[in-house]
Formats: structure tokens, C-alpha cells, sequence
């Protein structure tokens, strides 16, 4: 079956799929994205990636290229096309094409690309088995909770990272705080027990998977605090771990070389991969998504 992608308004053949040489995204990075895991054939936190969206176009004052309850339909019409039952829609906004100049076009319309691609179904004993982090100082700018094209550091940090045979790279700004991953939220568990990921910011994206296990940490009375956490608070945790809509949550089991408690998977890791799933087959996602308005 061949893939399907949509292009401004046209269902094209993903490999004929093509966007013009001026369009800002490509010359400036002037543009945003979102990630849509699809388990089951289900779409994970639409309403969720929905808010986050508008709030990244807020803020960049770029047009929505159509409305929302369309981009929703489009979303899982890409889905659907590609027969993608497990796995991930990509879905790109740019300031559209126009003559190489800095400031704002006056007469552009925005861009819209959506593509989808299959991935394995959730597979908890592979999430179960830890994966290394390093940590890297983050030279990013400083608007995070933006969804931004541009990506450049989260790159290097990603390569850097798999160079040094880790799956991901914690950033950590000039206070010695994790902020989070290249592609990922941070979390630990601390030595006293205490489940801990960085608060809402201009520091982080508000991952959609971070506000689910959330709430299902909520729903289940697990305690938890979003504040930042030192690199030497890491290094001293008894777990880990990592969300994104694409690694779902992911234990982490070495940080710089050096093992997470014992170096397997810990307990409440374990037990918030579990809520988390049965919170998504459940609710399909985080109900409170009112951070962006
Ligand atoms: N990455 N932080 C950053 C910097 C991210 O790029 C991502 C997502 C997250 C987690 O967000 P969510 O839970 O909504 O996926 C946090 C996506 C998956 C990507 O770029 O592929």
C-alpha cells in the first residue's frame, strides 16, 4: 500500500508530496508542528495536541490554514488513508510561501502538511526494559512551550546522544535544572520517593503524554510535583523515565554512565506505564488541557 499525504488541500502520494522552495518554513523554520500517537486505532489526545497547537500559533501569530474541527477531520482522515492503526500523524503549519524577507508576508496563506506512518503497537515489555539518557547543557531559545519547527539544537543534542550509544539527551539549562529531553519529557522518582517532572514554562513543551500520566497519577492518588530537578537529584534517583507520543512511557535506567537505582525498571515506573495505558484506552487522552488558554 502505497502512503497517502496531504499537501494544502490535496491527498497526494507521500513520495510525490512536495512544498514550495519559498515557503518560510524551509527558509526560516517559521512554522509549527504536532505529533498524534495513534494506538488502536485510536487518535491520542486530539483535543489535547488541538489547544497546544492554537496555543503555538497564538504565539507565533501564524493563521490556522483551516479550522479546527476540519484540521481534526483532516488528522484522522490522514490516518485513516495510510490504514495506520499503531502509530504516529505528523502535522506541520508554516507561514506559507513568500519572497525571502524577514518580517511577516502581508498576502501569505499558512501551510499545512499532514503524513502518518505505522509503528509497532505499544509494546509494554519493550518500554519496560530502560534505556540510557545523557545529559547536555540546553542551548535552545527560550520559548519551549512553543511547538517550533526548528529544531536544530534537539538534533544535535539526539544525535550527540545515539553517538554516545544513549537513547536520549536530558537538557539542562544554566541553574543545573533538567528541563526535559530533546523529543521527551523528564522524570524521576526520587531517593525519598517522590515522582517529579519540571512544571509548565517557557522551559518545557507541555507534553500531551506528561499530562496524561498525570492525571492518571491523579486519578489513581499517586503524589507527584512538577518542579525542576538538578542533574545531582538524577543522578541520585531511585527511577526514571521518559513520555513522548512516540516512546508512550519509557523507563530509563542509566543517566551519564551511572545506573538508576538498581538498574532495572522501578516500581512506580512500572505502575505508571500501566495507569498511563489503561488511562489512554480509557479516556483517550488528558481531559484537562485548559494550560493553553
Ligand atoms: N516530541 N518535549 C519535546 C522537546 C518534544 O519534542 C516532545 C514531543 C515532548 C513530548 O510531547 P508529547 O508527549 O506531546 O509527544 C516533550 C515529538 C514526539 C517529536 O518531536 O517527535
Amino acid at each position: 500500500m502505497s502512503r497517502i499525504a496531504y499537501v494544502n488541500g490535496q491527498y497526494v502520494p507521500h513520495n510525490e508530496a512536495a512544498v514550495h522552495i519559498e515557503d518560510r518554513g524551509y527558509q526560516f523554520a517559521d512554522g509549527v508542528y504536532e505529533v498524534f500517537a495513534v494506538h488502536g486505532g485510536k487518535m491520542i489526545g486530539e483535543k489535547g495536541h488541538l489547544d497546544r497547537l492554537a496555543h503555538s500559533l497564538r504565539e507565533l501569530r501564524i493563521d490556522w490554514p483551516v479550522s479546527r474541527r476540519v484540521l481534526g477531520v483532516l488528522t484522522r482522515e490522514v490516518a485513516r488513508r495510510n490504514r495506520v492503526r499503531d502509530g504516529l500523524v505528523y502535522l506541520q503549519i508554516t507561514r506559507g510561501v513568500a519572497r525571502r524577507d524577514h518580517p511577516f508576508p502581508e498576502n501569505a496563506e499558512s501551510a499545512l502538511v499532514l503524513t502518518a506512518r505505522r509503528a509497532p503497537p505499544l509494546d509494554k515489555e519493550a518500554l519496560r526494559q530502560g534505556v540510557s539518557v545523557i545529559t547536555l547543557p540546553d542551548i535552545r531559545w527560550k520559548r519551549h512551550d512553543i511547538k517550533s519547527v526548528a529544531l536544530l539544537p534537539n538534533i544535535l543534542g539526539k544525535q550527540q546522544a545515539r553517538e554516545a550509544g544513549a537513547y536520549e539527551a536530558w537538557l539542562v539549562n544554566d541553574d543545573g535544572m533538567v528541563t526535559e529531553g530533546t523529543s521527551s519529557n523528564a522524570w524521576i522518582v526520587t531517593k525519598d520517593g517522590e515522582l517529579v517532572t519540571h512544571n509548565t514554562s517557557h522551559a518545557i513543551l507541555n507534553g500531551i503524554t506528561r499530562l496524561s500520566v498525570l492525571e492518571a497519577a491523579d486519578e489513581a492518588g499517586v503524589k507527584f510535583s512538577e518542579r525542576p530537578f538538578s542533574v545531582d537529584e538524577a543522578l541520585s534517583a531511585k527511577e526514571a523515565f521518559v513520555t513522548s507520543s512516540s516512546s508512550h512511557v519509557k523507563a530509563v535506567t542509566v543517566i551519564d554512565g551511572k545506573p538508576v537505582g538498581n538498574g532495572h525498571i522501578g516500581e512506580l515506573t512500572s505502575r505508571m506505564l500501566d495507569l498511563y495505558v489503561d488511562f489512554i484506552e480509557g479516556k483517550g487522552g488528558p481531559q484537562k488541557t485548559d494550560t493553553w488558554n
